[in-house]
C-alpha cells in the first residue's frame, strides 16, 4: 500500500505527519510523492482560520478525482480539521477516514475498516498521548533540519483560538525520549533541531522536576554540534531563565518568535492573552538586554471583535516601537465554538479588517527593511540549506538570528548543504541578507 501525505498548518503538523508516516510504515505502507499512485491519500489539516479549511475542502475534491480513476484508493482527513468537523467530513461522502491528532496509532486499523461495518473515525482526544516511543520518519529529504515535538495540546484559553479544542489539554513529553531523539538526529548528521510545542515555556515534566529552560540546557549540551531552535512562546510565560540559557549556549539560536497578537490592552484582555502591552515591551527589552542582537518575530491579528481604530493604531505603534525582524499577520477569522465566537460579535467589517491588515503589513515591511539593513557589515555564521531559489549560482541559509542569507557559491559543483559558511553582509532586502562568503 502506498500513502501520499499533504501537510497544512503549523510545524507541529509537519512533526505529526512524520509520526503518522512512521506508524504507517510499520504497518506495511510506503510513501509516494505522486497522488495518482497512492492507495491512501491523507491530508493533515489545519483549522486555525476559515480560509485554511476552505482550501482543504478544495483539495478533497481533487482527491476524489483520483478515486474516480482508482476505485480502491482511500481518502483520509487527519489533524485539526478532522477533530473539529468530525462527522461532517464523513457525511460529505468524499472522505473515507477521519482521524484526530491523538488517534494516529489507530490509523492503520481505521484504514483497514473502510468498506466494513467497523468505524473509520477516531477523534478521541487524550490526556496522555505524546507518541514519545515513535521515531518519526523524517520528511525533509535534505537531512539538515528536523522537528522534535516536546509537548502536545494547549492549556491557554486565548479566546480566538481553536487549538485547545482540536489538540486537547497540554501534556509534556518524557525528557529522555526527547534527548534520545536529538542524539539519534545528530548521529544521522542533522545540523538543526527545532523543539516544538504550542507554548514551549509551559513545558513541565513531573511537577516542575524539569522545566523548559532545563530541558533546553539538556538538549543543547547533549548535541553541542547541532543548532537548537524552538517555537512557540507565549510572552506571558517567557522567563528570564530561558533567556539566560539561550544566551549561554552558542548552539542555541539567537531568535525568539513571540506572538503579540495586538498592541491594545483592551484587545489583549478580550483575547485572554494574560499580558499587557507594557509587559510585552518589558519582555522585549529583557530579550535585548540578555541576548544582544537576538532575532525577534511575531504574530498579529487585525480586526478582532470590537477592535476600534484606536486599538488598531496601538498595534501599529507597538510594531513600530519593537521593530520586529518579521511577522505573520492575519485578519481575525471567527472559529465556531471558541470563547470569542460565543461571547463577542465579529463586528469589524471585512473591508476594514483588510485595510487594517494592509496597514500593519506596510509598517512591518518598513521595519524588516530597517532591521535587515542594520545588519550591514556584520559577519554571520550560516547553515547552508542549498541553492538559492532565485539563482543556481547562489547558496542560501539562515543565520542564528533566523535571517535568510544569500551569497555566491564559491565552490560550484560541490554540494555544501548542511555545512556552515562564514559570510559578511553586503546588502539587504526586507526579507533577505545579501552576503559574501569569507574564505578562511
Ligand atoms: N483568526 C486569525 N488568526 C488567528 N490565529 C489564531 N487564531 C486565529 C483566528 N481565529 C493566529 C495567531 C496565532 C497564529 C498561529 O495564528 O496569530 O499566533
Ligand atoms: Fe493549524 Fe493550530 Fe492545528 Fe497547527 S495546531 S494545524 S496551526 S489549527
Amino acid at each position: 500500500m502506498k500513502v501520499y501525505i499533504e501537510t497544512y498548518g503549523c510545524q507541529m503538523n509537519v512533526g505529526d505527519s512524520e509520526v503518522i508516516l512512521s506508524i504507517l510504515k510499520k504497518n506495511g505502507f510506503t510513501l509516494t510523492t505522486n497522488m495518482d499512485d497512492a492507495d491512501l491519500i491523507l491530508a493533515n489539516t489545519c483549522s486555525i482560520r476559515d480560509n485554511a479549511e476552505q482550501r482543504i475542502w478544495g483539495r478533497v475534491e481533487q482527491f476524489n478525482l483520483v478515486k474516480r480513476r482508482k476505485k480502491d484508493a482511500k481518502v483520509g482527513i487527519v489533524g485539526c480539521m478532522a477533530e473539529r468537523l468530525k462527522d461532517e467530513l464523513l457525511a460529505s461522502g468524499k472522505v473515507d477516514i477521519v482521524c484526530g491528532p491523538d488517534a494516529y496509532r489507530r490509523l492503520p486499523e481505521l484504514v483497514g475498516n473502510v468498506g466494513s461495518s467497523e468505524p473509520t473515525i477516531d477523534v478521541q482526544l487524550s490526556r496522555t498521548e505524546t507518541y514519545d516511543d515513535i521515531v518519526p520518519e523524517r520528511l525533509d529529504s535534505k537531512g539538515v533540519s528536523a522537528f522534535i515535538s516536546i509537548m502536545r495540546g494547549c492549556n491557554n484559553v486565548c479566546s480566538y483560538c481553536i487549538v485547545p479544542y482540536t489538540r486537547g489539554v497540554e501534556r509534556s513529553r518524557e525528557p529522555q525520549s526527547i534527548i534520545d531523539e536529538a542524539l539519534d538526529l545528530a548521529g544521522r548528521g542533522y545540523k538543526e533541531i527545532t523543539l516544538l510545542g504550542q507554548n514551549v515555556n509551559s513545558y513541565n515534566w513531573n511537577n516542575g522536576e524539569l522545566t523548559f529552560p532545563m530541558l533546553m540546557e539538556k538538549v543543547a549540551t547533549a548535541v553541542p554540534g547541532v543548532r537548537i531552535r524552538f517555537s512557540t512562546s507565549n510572552p506571558h510565560d517567557l522567563s528570564d531563565d530561558l533567556l539566560h540559557v539561550i544566551a549561554k549556549y552558542p548552539n542555541v539560536c539567537k531568535h525568539i518568535h513571540l506572538p503579540v497578537q495586538s498592541g491594545s490592552n483592551a484587545m489583549l484582555e478580550k483575547m485572554r492573552r494574560k499580558y499587557t502591552r507594557e509587559w510585552y515591551l518589558e519582555r522585549v527589552a529583557k530579550i535585548r538586554e540578555i541576548i544582544p542582537g537576538c532575532g525577534l518575530s511575531t504574530d498579529v491579528i487585525a480586526g478582532f471583535c470590537g477592535e476600534t481604530l484606536e486599538d488598531h493604531l496601538q498595534t501599529v505603534s507597538l510594531m513600530d516601537e519593537v521593530g520586529f525582524d518579521s511577522a505573520f499577520m492575519f485578519q481575525y477569522s471567527e472559529r465556531p465554538g471558541t470563547l470569542a465566537a460565543r461571547k463577542y460579535a465579529d463586528d469589524v467589517p471585512n473591508e476594514e479588517k483588510t485595510r487594517r491588515l494592509n496597514e500593519i503589513i506596510e509598517h512591518q515591511v518598513h521595519s524588516s527593511a530597517q532591521r535587515y539593513g542594520a545588519q550591514y557589515g556584520r559577519k554571520l555564521e550560516v547553515l547552508i540549506e542549498g541553492k538559492s531559489k532565485r539563482s543556481d549560482a547562489d547558496l542560501c541559509g539562515r543565520a542564528s538570528n533566523n535571517m535568510m542569507c544569500v551569497f555566491p557559491d564559491l565552490q560550484p559543483g560541490v554540494d555544501r548543504t548542511g555545512k556552515y559558511a562564514t559570510v559578511q553582509v553586503v546588502g539587504s532586502t526586507s526579507a533577505t541578507l545579501l552576503c559574501e562568503e569569507i574564505q578562511k
